[in-house]
């Protein structure tokens, strides 16, 4: 293949990768978000009827397209095990599969541009890329250590705990990658804290009891609660998790000086609001939580609004097209133009050309956006973008951008 198509394939695995990504994600929060429902709305069965002898704790009656469907659980496992068992875990791992071959070919692949950001820190790529897999080991390796310590039994004190830990690698990750990078690592650590708690510790305790059964002994019940605790766990991981896995498009929340503090407040707006359905489910309606949740998202988007600009004091005193057009074109045509000189990119990234007086025009706006006001572009300022650069496109923008 002639080399100069190897960005075209790229963009061809990213597709690709990231519709699986999705597909698998949807497929394994889906089976979650079920089986905590179903676990959270099972009610126990009459005490002496033929179910509570059969050993059955809870049980529940639903309808779905077009049939009538009766779970029943079964606290510690069935007195007898039937010969076919459904397991959940292929999800679980091909999220993570696909999340990590996603990560190599948008961030990997192209550290300069995507991870490093020389106003944060100067790095050299291997450097952003052995954080970035440093920071997936650290997580997990943290996570798994509190769970075992004592504080693995105390559910709220635990939640305080290890929401404080993600907000300090967060921190800490804002002071050494791109903001987009470093949401990203947050996020890819949490995803493999989830996935590593089904790997490490729930399936392995299912097939134990599993194992003990078909042998004909009891199955032991720690088990099951060790199994219960990383489940629930991952159920609060999984409203942050989304909007992390969303925020690349949002460089107002990861471009701002204080990202890893609005990255807080947003995970935590996810725990609460998560937290409400889960009480939801078991019947109890407590309107507190999301509410606090949306009062914390509001105040986020108040407290990073872009400052309002005062309009040029005298007429004229906005710079020239041409010199604008100049700026545009030293900073960033190597990337926005329909053939990209930038290597690692094959076409105009976001559909964003920016090579002639027309599409400059066109684009005003998004342009003010992106390099004034958050300052996300030019990506990484690779190109070495000024303040008083961003201070000319701010004057010509509000002048009119003619
Ligand atoms: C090194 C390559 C590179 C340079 C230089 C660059 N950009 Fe970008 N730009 C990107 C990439 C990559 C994206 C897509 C980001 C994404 O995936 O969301 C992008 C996206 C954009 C978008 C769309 C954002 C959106 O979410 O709608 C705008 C607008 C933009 N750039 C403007 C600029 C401006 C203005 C400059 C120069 C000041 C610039 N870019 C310089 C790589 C670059």
């Amino acid at each position: 293949m002639d080399a100069s198509l190897f960005p075209y394939a790229a963009d061809w695995l990213n597709l690709l990768l990231r519709w699986l990504h999705l597909i698998t994600g949807i497929a394994w929060i889906g089976a979650s978000f079920y089986f905590v429902w179903l676990d959270n709305s099972i009610r126990p069965p009459k005490p002496g009827s033929e179910l509570a002898k059969k050993g059955v704790s809870g049980e529940l009656w639903a309808v779905h397209g077009g049939g009538f469907y009766n779970p029943q659980k079964y606290l510690v496992a069935p007195p007898e095990l039937p010969p076919e068992l459904h397991w959940f875990k292929w999800e679980a791992y091909t999220t993570w599969l696909s999340g990590f071959a996603l990560l190599l070919v948008v961030y990997y692949l192209n550290p300069q541009a995507m991870m490093i950001d020389r106003a944060v820190a100067d790095l050299a790529g291997w450097q952003a890329i052995g954080i970035g897999i440093l920071s997936l080991v650290v997580g997990w390796t943290v996570y798994d250590l509190l769970c075992r310590s004592p504080l693995g039994e105390r559910d709220l004190l635990f939640g305080v705990v290890v929401f404080l830990f993600i907000v300090a690698v967060a921190f800490v990750l804002s002071r050494l990658l791109s903001g987009r990078a470093a949401y990203l690592h947050v996020g890819a650590m949490i995803g493999t804290i989830m996935v590593a708690n089904v790997l490490m510790v729930i399936i392995p305790g299912q097939r134990k009891m599993v194992t003990a059964m078909r042998a004909g002994q009891p199955p032991d019940p720690v088990h099951g609660k060790r199994g219960k605790q990383r489940s629930v766990h991952n159920n609060y991981f999984t409203l942050p998790v989304l909007f992390i896995m969303i925020s690349n498009h949002y460089a107002m929340t990861y471009n701002h000086a204080y990202n890893w503090l609005v990255l807080a407040a947003v995970m935590a707006a996810g725990v609460l609001i998560r937290h409400f359905f889960n009480l939801k489910h078991k019947g109890r309606i407590a309107w507190g939580y999301p509410a606090a949740g949306v009062a914390l998202i509001l105040a986020t988007a108040m407290a990073i609004a872009p400052r309002p600009v005062a309009a040029p004091t005298a007429q004229g005193s906005a710079p020239g097209f041409e010199k604008v057009q100049a700026i545009i074109g030293q900073r960033c045509v190597s990337c926005h133009a329909q053939q990209p000189t930038q290597p690692g990119f094959a076409a105009a990234p976001a559909g964003i050309a920016l090579d002639s007086p027309e599409l400059i025009r066109r684009h005003g706006e998004k342009i003010y956006q992106q390099a004034v006001q958050l300052r996300a572009m030019p990506i990484g300022n690779m190109t070495g973008m000024t303040e008083e650069e961003r201070g000319m496109i701010g004057e010509w923008f509000r002048a009119g951008g003619k």
